[in-house]
């Protein structure tokens, strides 16, 4: 699948209906995400019947695959290698579904619904869930380690944006947090880490994929745009926690309230955590402009701020 390209003028407001062009492309690009596991799931050795089991159900569950999204608007707007965009884009999909089955965890945020069916360690069991994680991380970086020229810094980067400066610290803040009362700029630290940098590596690693001179002038502008769309994500999250139902979301609503979890909408009201997000869409839309991504960038920010799932 590559990117379409409409030809019509940007929008230069990201509160307005999102472009029809740009919502197409990100349906294809979830068909195309969703093949790609499969087939990859298929070529990797998943172990044990039950592992694989549970691997498969984790990974094939749904999912709206926003971050292989990332991975494949910037490697085709530069001119990425499509092997190494493919395996960008799994082994991102892999760091994120092992975040989602972790973060679901009796310990963590004890949650019994994810993608419209049951945890991991509903279905299976505790420990499953964990090893269901560990392995996943593996395979991601598997994936990668075999993706041709950029293959180094990629895992690099990947490994950085997953573990203790990245997603881990992330979780580990908003664990730490519970109960405590935040204000924005605290809770945005902890949506920079637990959210944002897996958004900014799936950007980064799209623009790793094009060849030398581009890979090295583009990388860093494709992760601060990710990273843009990931604040967006996250207090776009935070507002559907509050707004949205089990149906749409396919998570249980009203889990963060419980919790008492520092979120933006606890330090700044639904009204003040849209603004942030669109706060974050704007310079996401900015970024987007400057690397050129056209109308469909532009969609594509419009789409992560209006959705409602
Ligand atoms: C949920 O991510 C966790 C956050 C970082 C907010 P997604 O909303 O992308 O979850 P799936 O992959 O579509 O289930
Ligand atoms: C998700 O934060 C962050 C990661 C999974 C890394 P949340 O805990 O808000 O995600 P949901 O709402 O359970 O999907
Ligand atoms: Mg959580
Ligand atoms: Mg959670
Ligand atoms: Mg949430």
């Amino acid at each position: 699948m590559t990117s379409r390209r409409t030809g019509s003028t940007p929008p230069s407001e990201v509160s307005g209906p999102p472009d029809a062009g740009a919502a197409k492309w990100f349906a294809a690009s979830r068909e195309w995400a969703d093949a790609l596991i499969a087939r990859r799931l298929d070529e990797m050795d998943l172990g044990p019947p039950k592992l694989e089991e549970a691997l498969r159900y984790a990974m094939t569950g749904g999912g709206k695959r926003v971050r292989p999204a990332l991975c494949r608007l910037l490697g085709d707007a530069l001119g990425g290698a499509e092997d190494a965009i493919e395996a960008a884009a799994f082994a991102v999909e892999c760091i994120h579904t092992y975040s989602l089955v972790h973060d679901d965890l009796p310990s963590m945020d004890d949650d019994d619904l994810r993608r419209g069916r049951a945890t991991v360690h509903r279905r299976f069991d505790e420990a499953t869930a964990v090893l269901v994680g560990d392995a996943l991380q593996a395979l991601a970086f598997e994936a990668l380690a075999g993706s041709g020229e950029g293959a180094a810094l990629s895992v690099g980067a990947l490994a950085r944006a997953a573990g203790a400066p990245g997603m881990v610290g992330g979780q580990v803040l908003d664990l730490a947090c519970e109960g405590r009362s935040l204000d924005a700029e605290e809770v945005e630290a902890i949506h920079r880490a637990k959210t944002a940098a897996l958004l900014g590596v799936a950007a980064e690693l799209g623009a790793l994929a094009a060849p030398e001179p581009t890979r090295s002038a583009r990388a860093g502008e494709a992760r601060a745009l990710g990273e843009a769309l990931g604040m967006c994500f996250q207090a776009i999250d935070d507002v559907l926690d509050v707004t949205g139902n089990a149906a749409t979301l396919g998570k249980t609503p009203g889990k963060d309230a419980d919790a008492s979890k520092g979120t933006l909408v606890a330090a700044l009201g639904l009204d003040g955590a849209r603004d942030a997000a669109e706060r974050h869409a704007k310079r996401a839309l900015d970024l987007a402009e400057d690397l050129g991504l056209g109308p469909l960038g532009a969609g594509f920010v419009s789409l992560l701020l209006s959705r409602n799932s």
